[in-house]
């Protein structure tokens, strides 16, 4: 192989990995897993001072009890629906939500992301979208819809006169996503996750009030409306706590298949309508 090819072959390797999600070195050097030496038997950790009104151990234990095998028992930690659930409620408006999801810390993909994504856009639009999770992109500007994806979000805005950056709340579009960190690889999130981070959005969709939502794709359906199929949900009206929403196709899935744009369009011109039927 002649050296520039290598090179092609190596740079290739290494954007099929990025877009796989691998974009971070964990560490400086490799570490060759096979050549590690096998674990050692663990030492016996030191006995814990025996509390007060402790069993005799001089005397035999009782059936019940097996001194060698203490079952691990799962961490009563708190529920983290329920955390979210109440930080929610105290959040009293948008910055609020804000400070409060960015200091919710029982969600694991916060620890591998880089930023906390909430929103971005005229929180006072008519219009709020709601998106899947960020991606790479996302993650490192900490706004949501900002790749290739946001970039067709905009122009498809743009197409029935709104903008995230309008002054106006008529012409202007407010954005989340149900997920506030980007799932490594971007891997769908999974059911807990989902609902442990809900009540975030439920009271975003108070606070914002908008007139009319948009639910991007399959996860946010899944969500808010308890439903996925979004072939088949796009393009019909719901209601979400008294609000219309339409779920539509999202923009990763019309990058992939430019022919369902057509659709696309027909359920934003249902979106423009709505919005003119309520104004
Ligand atoms: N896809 C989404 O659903 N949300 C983003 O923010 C980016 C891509």
């Amino acid at each position: 192989m002649d050296p520039n090819s290598e090179t092609h072959a190596a740079l290739a390797a290494l954007a099929w990995q990025i877009e796989l999600g691998a974009d971070e070195a964990i560490s400086e050097t490799p570490i060759n897993r096979f050549e590690l030496p096998a674990a050692e038997p663990r030492p016996a950790a030191a006995a814990p001072a025996a509390p007060r009104n402790a069993p005799d151990p001089a005397q035999p234990a009782p059936a019940s009890a097996s001194p060698a095998f203490v079952p691990a028992q799962p961490a009563a930690g708190p529920d983290p629906a329920e955390v979210a659930e109440a930080a929610a409620r105290a959040a009293g408006t948008l910055e609020a939500l804000a400070e409060a999801i960015a200091a919710f810390d029982l969600c694991e993909l916060k620890r591998g992301a880089r930023n906390t994504v909430v929103s971005d856009g005229n929180p006072k639009a008519r219009l709020m979208i709601i998106g899947e999770a960020p991606g790479r992109d996302e993650d490192l500007q900490g706004r949501p819809f900002v790749g290739r994806a946001g970039q067709l979000l905009d122009r498809m805005l743009g197409a029935i006169g709104l903008s995230r950056n309008a002054p106006d709340a008529e012409h202007a579009a407010y954005i989340t996503n149900v997920m506030f960190w980007r799932p490594p690889g971007n891997r769908d999130p999974s059911p807990e996750e989902l609902s442990m981070l809900l009540p975030f959005t439920r009271r975003h969709i108070e606070l914002a009030a908008p007139d009319v939502l948009i639910l991007m794709g399959n996860t946010p359906c899944g969500a808010l409306l308890g439903r996925r199929g979004i072939l088949r949900l796009r393009g019909t009206w719901a209601e979400v706590m008294g609000r219309p929403v339409l779920p539509m196709t999202h923009p990763a899935y019309l990058l992939r298949n430019p022919a369902a744009k057509r659709e696309a369009w027909a359920d934003l011109l249902a979106v423009q309508a709505k919005l003119r039927e309520l104004a």
